[in-house]
């Protein structure tokens, strides 16, 4: 058979892992094909940059116009990122009739709902395998391995470079902005790495995690973020003492008043599984009714971890040249008529336990005052440490697990326990998750 040309757009950690990977593993790829895959065409912003692949055979151009419009090439890998220019050459190409691999979460997250109705109708596919987890094939193992399962939650570590600034800081107690300096300089980060510090990153995947999992259509703007500048090595020292680990999670949760979808630092036990990935490896735990919990875990980021995963959804649009749109997995796994717009809650109603550290006067009744207000919010206390005073110390950090509770009971405690004028400063906050 012919061989399928495809053309990619941007040539950085990404484009040019995929590079890579598609030219070295080119005999065993298309012993799974039966075609062969060639690269005749791609671009980047500088053509005189110093690449991690080598380019030979491929026409090069600072104009994507050039390789999207070329009338021999069926597939097109989206590696820029961003959802401007993306979002524009992606239609354009859709138009043109090819299919398309993108590793761009926020363009899918963002974008997703507009461009697979585009690609529906003009019969061809989009896949983004590669825009979560890195390398690991959490999408078809979501919308494929577990369709006979209704879907309870998720939850998964989905930042690399978060995790690793995360462990880097706690093995080896290194400053926040020297190991984020690391992750960019490895290529993990995002262009701009406030996306994987504040959980936007994560976010994005979230909710390509959510909407495969419920059938329910992409709507990143009701994911509630949190990010990871805020943790402080006391915090994560007491979480230690107090047997968890504190992760940067995204959970997706179906409960009976609705969806929860956020993203937060997490206490979690730290027998589990997933307590213990670190670095930038993620990991996603996913609790489905057949099935049980079932674990992934793999590379999150990198030029060929993520290569692996674009070119396995170059291999999957290989192998589905010849079907039309009705006989292929569908885009989010659901349907399309079969999206349900389900209510997602705020995220003052979702339910979780809580590590709270706060400073306390060390006097009579200064405790006493705290779980009174924990009390009337109807907030169980799991556990309490409170530090001894060293010689002539008159301030404590005082640190508690609570039960689960409602997110707004627990708002209404913390800016009461703020006006106490025992407690000096604001009250920490980390959400704690058992994932039993
Ligand atoms: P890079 O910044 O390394 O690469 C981006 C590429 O796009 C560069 O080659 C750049 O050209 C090119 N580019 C930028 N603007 C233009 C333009 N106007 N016209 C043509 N080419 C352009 O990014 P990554 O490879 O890290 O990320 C790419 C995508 O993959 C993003 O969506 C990212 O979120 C996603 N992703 C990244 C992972 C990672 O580990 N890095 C993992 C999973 C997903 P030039 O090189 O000349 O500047
Ligand atoms: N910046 C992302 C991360 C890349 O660190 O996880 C992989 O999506």
């Amino acid at each position: 058979m012919k061989p399928v040309k495809v053309g990619i757009l941007g040539l950085g950690t990404v484009g040019g892992g995929t590079v890579n990977v598609l030219k070295r593993n080119a005999q065993e790829i298309s012993r799974r094909t039966g075609r062969e895959i060639i690269i005749t065409r791609a671009s980047a912003r500088d053509l005189t940059r110093k690449r991690i692949c080598d380019t030979q055979g491929i026409t090069l151009s600072t104009d994507s116009n050039e390789v999207i419009n070329d009338p021999e090439i069926e597939i097109i890998l989206e590696l820029i990122g961003g959802t401007g220019l993306a979002k524009e050459l992606v239609l354009k190409a859709i138009a043109n009739g090819k299919h398309i691999v993108t590793a761009n979460k926020a363009l899918i997250a963002l974008h997703g709902n507009e461009i697979f109705s585009a690609a529906k109708k003009a019969n061809v596919m989009v896949c983004y395998e590669a825009a979560v987890a890195g390398g690991i094939p959490i999408i078809k193992a979501i919308r494929e391995g577990l369709s006979g399962n209704q879907i309870n939650w998720l939850a998964g570590i989905i930042n690399g470079t978060g995790n690793f600034i995360l462990t880097e800081m706690r093995d080896k107690g290194r400053d926040f902005d020297d190991v984020l300096a690391e992750a960019q300089a490895l290529g993990y980060a995002e262009a701009d790495p406030t996306f994987d510090v504040e959980g936007i990153d994560a976010g994005h995947k979230l909710m390509i995690l959510a909407s495969i999992a419920f059938g329910i259509p992409l709507q990143f703007e009701n994911v509630f973020t949190e990010g990871i500048t805020k943790i402080t090595r006391e915090d994560v020292e007491y979480a230690g003492e107090l047997g968890y680990r504190i992760k940067h999670l995204g959970i997706a949760r179906k409960t009976a008043k609705g969806i929860e979808l956020r993203v937060h630092p997490t206490l979690i036990p730290e027998r589990r599984l997933i307590a213990n990935v670190d670095g930038v490896m993620n990991a996603i735990l996913v609790q489905a009714d057949a099935v049980g919990p079932t674990l992934y875990y793999g590379a999150g980021a990198g030029a060929e971890a993520t290569a692996s995963a674009v070119v396995a959804d170059v291999v999957d649009v290989v192998r589905a040249l010849s079907l039309n749109s009705e006989s292929r997995v569908p885009a989010l796994g659901f349907q399309e008529s079969e999206i349900i717009d389900s209510t997602i809650l705020t995220h003052e109603d979702i339910e979780t336990a809580y590590y709270l550290r706060l400073t306390v006067e060390d006097k009579p009744g200064a405790l006493a005052d705290i779980t009174n207000i924990l009390a009337k919010q109807n907030i169980s206390i799991e556990a309490i440490i409170q530090k001894k005073p060293l010689h002539g110390e008159t301030n404590l950090p005082v640190i508690m697990l609570t039960q689960r509770t409602i997110e707004k009971e627990m708002n209404t405690a913390i800016s009461a326990i703020e006006q106490l004028s025992s407690v000096t400063g604001q009250v920490t906050r980390i959400r704690l998750e058992t994932l039993g």
